[in-house]
């Protein structure tokens, strides 16, 4: 395939707009996947992806797809490069448009634009994409395809006239959409008689193959058996396999300019294989391509074994895990509450959320997390300065006065109809939001941008939002920068002991509040003991919050009369089995969900 008859293309969409549903539609149309066959929604592979609904990881599929062009048949290869449809994602986002041209822009006909669609309108736009706006889901009832156009002109310039009317669900409209993307997104730029560049998309572990990279060929060609290097780790290897995913993968012994495809190369873990890398002919000399910006880590938590015995086990299941995703950070740490452990960096509350759960669908380790925090900078009196990741590692009395301290913020795109403004207003202000824009997208939709703290958002911001809105509101963000606050630890103490596995970091205004709603949490759920308990929460030295579990002796042998050992042996088992899920700190027993609940403090 000449790189002219080559198409890459993207599909972007908020989240529920039919992104998924579309692209299965097409890979049907052109024979890629059988109709009715296979997994509904090819493209979403992982089971919290089916759960959930949406795309975590980005999919690439190869279609052929033949369209009279300038008066002859000719066989197009279509490239389609997933992508996933979630704001913690952003990152995947631009990294799969790098391999594109062109993108699909869809907008569900009925609620239009959404703060994700205009997310993704940039990301494209800023990779000069071409971009087709698709208006999906016509055939509802309540579709109004005019209404969508003038949005789309309104908000991103686009002419309406372009725009193509689907429904994935009927099928209507989808024949105009490949050769759209044919006729209008460019082929792929490359050279064909340059020295080979690929771009490294991503990279995952099969238990079979190995280490299995999917690539762009931007100049040149690869073949089977050739050696190659990557410029960012200077190692070289063998290609063993190479071939394109059609969907499933299918050896071809060569990718030409222009193609995307995946190799097969010997490399022993996923780590050499880094996203964004260029690979090159080894001996050849060129330019390495411009790379991606680094994935950053917005929300880190630690996470533990909830029975003190499973750490190799998790250490484990961690370790393959992080194998097929990259994007997570990992460092040992440990806790003098919880044991050995780990500390890990995420994108976002969703991709922690989504770690975790694919820890236990998927290895069967059952965990712990402590409270999510965002990366802080404090800084003392003698001007060092230390990045906290861990409140646990934040002193509580500080041999030196803290002199300031600074917190990650984000830019926050919301849009609501508008009779929610003032809900979402008082909303964004409790959270210490800034507003920075407020606008109408049409007689029915505001559309407002703020500046907020990450820790605001990060803990259930979105499910408020929603909940306020009736489910109406959309919303988005992207990192910004660093800002002054006011940050105080707040320690939580279980009969006088620091349990430095629940500390968070706060803002002072928010602390007494905040410190309430703690130590009210766990109270309902450590469940009375021997001895009474004391949950107090403080700041420094002082004691801001108190409550107490009383005593109680819990008598599980009182049913047995009689003398029978092998029943009473069998109740006070049954209760150690109870006790499995429980950490031990000091001398009181917490239940996992205690910790968990603590996790919907804000
Ligand atoms: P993410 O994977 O989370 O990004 O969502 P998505 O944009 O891929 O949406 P998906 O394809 O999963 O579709 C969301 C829902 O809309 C599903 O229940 C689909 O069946 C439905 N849907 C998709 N296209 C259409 C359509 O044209 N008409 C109607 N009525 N429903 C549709």
């Amino acid at each position: 395939y000449a790189s002219d008859r080559i198409r890459n293309f993207s599909i972007i969409a908020h989240v529920d707009h039919g992104k998924s549903t579309l692209a299965d539609r097409l890979l049907e149309l052109t024979g890629t996947i059988r109709k009715g066959h296979g997994q509904p929604q090819y493209l979403d592979k992982l089971q919290v992806e089916r759960e959930r609904g949406i795309t975590v990881k980005a999919q690439t599929a190869t279609m052929f797809h033949k369209h009279n062009f300038l008066g002859t048949d000719t066989e197009f290869l279509l490239n389609l490069v997933d992508t996933p449809g979630h704001v913690d994602f952003s990152y995947e986002v631009s990294r799969s448009l790098a391999a594109c041209q062109g993108a699909l822009l869809v907008v569900d006909a009925a609620q239009g634009v959404q703060a994700q669609t205009v997310a993704n309108f940039y990301l494209a736009f800023e990779s000069n994409l071409t971009i087709i706006p698709v208006i999906n889901k016509i055939d509802q009832p309540t579709a109004d395809p005019d209404r969508i156009k003038a949005q789309l002109k309104s908000m991103f310039d686009l002419d309406p006239s372009e725009a193509l009317l689907t429904s994935a669900k009927t099928g209507q409209g989808l024949e105009q959409v490949l050769p759209s993307v044919i006729e209008r997104i460019p082929p792929p730029p490359g050279k064909s008689n340059s020295p080979l560049r690929m771009l490294l998309l991503d990279a995952y572990y099969d238990e079979y193959k190995g280490v299995i990279c999917h690539v762009a060929v931007v100049d040149g060609a690869l073949r089977k058996g050739e050696k190659i290097s990557s410029a960012g780790t200077g190692q070289s290897y063998e290609v063993l396999d190479v071939g394109i995913m059609h969907p499933e993968l299918t050896p071809t012994g060569v990718l030409l300019t222009g193609q995307v495809g995946y190799i097969v190369s010997g490399m022993r873990s996923t780590k050499e294989a880094r996203v964004g890398d260029t690979l090159y002919h080894t001996r050849s000399t060129v330019e390495p391509l411009p790379g991606f910006k680094p994935a950053k880590h917005m929300v880190f938590s630690g996470l533990y074994p909830a029975d003190g015995s499973d750490f190799e086990a998790l250490n484990h299941a961690i370790e393959r895990l992080t194998c097929n995703d990259a994007s997570v950070s990992v460092t040992k740490e440990s806790s003098s509450a919880l044991g050995m452990g780990f500390r890990c960096g995420f994108l976002g509350l969703l991709h922690m959320d989504v770690f975790h759960q694919r820890l236990e669908q998927e290895y069967g380790a059952h965990v712990i997390s402590t409270v999510p925090t965002v990366p802080y900078i404090f800084e003392y009196a003698d001007g060092s300065k230390k990045h906290i990741h861990n409140p646990a590692t934040l002193p509580s009395n500080p041999k030196q006065r803290v002199t300031a301290c600074w917190e990650p913020t984000v830019l926050a795109t919301i849009i609501i109809p508008s009779e929610y403004v003032g809900s979402v207003i008082t909303l964004c202000s409790e959270r210490r939001g800034e507003q920075l824009e407020y606008s109408f997208i049409d007689s029915q939709r505001a559309f407002m941008k703020y500046r907020l703290p990450l820790r605001e958002i990060v803990v259930d911001f979105y499910n408020e939002l929603k909940s306020i809105t009736s489910g109406y509101a959309s919303f988005d963000y992207e990192d910004a920068d660093y800002q002054a606050s006011d940050l105080v630890k707040l320690d939580i103490l279980l009969n006088g002991q620091p349990v430095d596995a629940m500390a968070t970091i706060v803002h002072r205004l928010k602390a007494q509040r905040v410190g309430r709603e703690l130590v009210e949490k766990l109270k309902k759920f450590i469940d009375r003991q021997m001895f009474e308990i004391t949950i107090q929460a403080a700041i420094g030295s002082k004691v801001i919050a108190r409550e107490t579990v009383s005593a109680m002796r819990k008598n599980v042998l009182a049913k047995c009369y009689g003398g029978d050992v092998t029943r009473k042996r069998k109740l006070l088992e049954k209760q150690k089995e109870g006790k499995k899920r429980m950490k031990r700190v000091g001398s009181v027993d917490i239940p996992q969900e205690a910790f968990n609940e603590l996790l919907k403090v804000s």
